[in-house]
């Protein structure tokens, strides 16, 4: 990633409490973040929160002493790979829009030789006013990256746009921005998450699949410039902004909704983790205890993913292997059994709900080890070879 100096710009506005955990964020993802705050900025948030969280004074004045060369408005953006201003205000995307530089903040945008990413913030009126659209127009038009607004509900009491998105969403954002685009116009599809098969009105057999691996390939194809459906059994994370989402409980479901968008799709991803077998005739009210031994009838699940890599015209298959043993002799058979150009093998002891994991891609070509890394560093490598497989035999 390119991506490792941030001046991040703060505006005077209710939402300027997000940055603060923006910044923590940013530092979280290895980039040093140096803060300027316009003067009315300070009001909300105290620089000694933003000092502490990023390890760098925060300046606000054109004329700060402790800048060597009293050239603030160049030294600070000096080797910056983004300048980012998260809120800006209505009246600070005018002063963008017109090109003036009258404090610190605004001088910096200026006098930059990088990216300006905005993330505005305001309110409902103030967002929608004739003034603000054309500000906005204008911005985009000299190449500022606009992240969002957000609707929902505003610290006026009002609902509408105009309000800052949250600090994870802006993070997500940002870092896509410098990621290589190497899936740019593809149609991706990912399924994610464990399947739920009903045994009565409350009950059902899933498994300890956190839906992370998933999600993960999701945001890096997103990040990668692709267009992201992702169909997910249940999970408690929050899915990549971007991303169309189609929640599924069954794997019967789970193939319905991958068939339905099997055509329009270049590359299908299965990272579910797919029950082998449903439950026959589950009951539709909660079975009552009794004394006596219970039997379960089950009868076995589709292969989602070989049903769609056999067809006639597939899509780029990629499918993921858990093993508990033999894990790359399995996971090249299955590779074979199911005609995928790509199989991603991992260890379930170790894969399954962890932090950091070790991916060995197994395809045509061979074996390629991923050592061991968080999920969304292996998510990004991932993509990049489906991305060079894609390209050289694909395309
Ligand atoms: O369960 P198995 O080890 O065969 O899973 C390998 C791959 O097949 C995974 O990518 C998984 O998502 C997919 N799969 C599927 N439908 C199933 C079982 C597995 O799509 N019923």
């Amino acid at each position: 990633m390119q991506l490792k100096r941030i001046v991040l710009g703060v505006t005077g506005g209710v939402a300027a409490y997000k940055a603060a955990e923006l910044a923590r964020l940013l530092v979280k993802e290895g980039i040093d973040v140096q803060v300027v705050c316009t003067s009315a900025a300070r009001h909300f948030v105290g620089p000694a929160t933003f000092q502490a969280l990023t390890g760098h004074p925060v300046f606000t004045d054109l004329w700060d002493e402790r800048v060597d060369n009293g050239m603030a408005h160049i030294d600070l953006s000096r080797g910056a790979d983004a300048i980012v201003v998260a809120p800006a205000s209505a009246d600070f995307l005018a002063k963008l829009a017109q090109g003036r530089a009258d404090d610190l903040l605004s001088t910096l945008c200026l006098a930059r030789d990088c990216p300006l990413l905005v993330a505005p913030a305001m309110n409902r009126q103030m967002w929608e006013s004739p003034a603000t659209q054309r500000n906005a127009a204008q911005l985009l038009l000299d190449g500022v990256s606009l992240i969002g607004p957000d609707s929902g509900e505003q610290a006026c009491g009002e609902t509408g746009f105009g309000r800052m998105l949250e600090a994870e969403a802006l993070v997500e954002a940002i870092v896509a921005r410098f990621q290589p685009k190497q899936l740019n116009g593809l149609k991706v599809l990912v399924t994610a998450g464990p399947t739920f098969e009903a045994i009565d009105a409350v009950r059902g057999i899933t498994n300890p699949s956190s839906g992370r691996m998933g999600y993960a390939v999701a945001r890096a194809a997103l990040e990668a410039g692709a267009e992201v459906t992702l169909i997910t059994g249940r999970t408690c994370l929050t899915p990549p902004r971007e991303a169309r989402v189609i929640n599924i409980l069954g794997a019967q479901q789970m193939l319905t909704e991958v068939e339905k968008e099997a055509d329009a799709t270049d590359i299908f991803i299965s990272v579910a983790a797919v029950a082998d077998y449903y439950v026959l005739n589950p009951s539709e009210q909660k079975i009552k205890k009794d004394a006596h031994i219970l039997t379960l009838e089950l009868a076995p699940n589709p292969d989602i993913l070989a049903n769609i890599s056999s067809r006639p015209k597939p899509p780029f298959c990629v499918g993921f292997a858990a093993e508990s043993e033999n894990m790359e002799e399995y996971a090249e058979l299955k590779r074979r059994r199911k005609h995928l150009p790509l199989i991603v093998a991992n260890d379930v002891r170790e894969a399954v709900g962890a932090e950091d994991v070790q991916l060995i891609l197994l395809d045509e070509a061979g074996r390629h080890v991923l050592e061991k890394a968080d999920k969304l560093t292996q998510a990004r490598r991932l993509i990049t070879h489906v991305a060079q497989l894609y390209n050289t035999h694909y395309q």
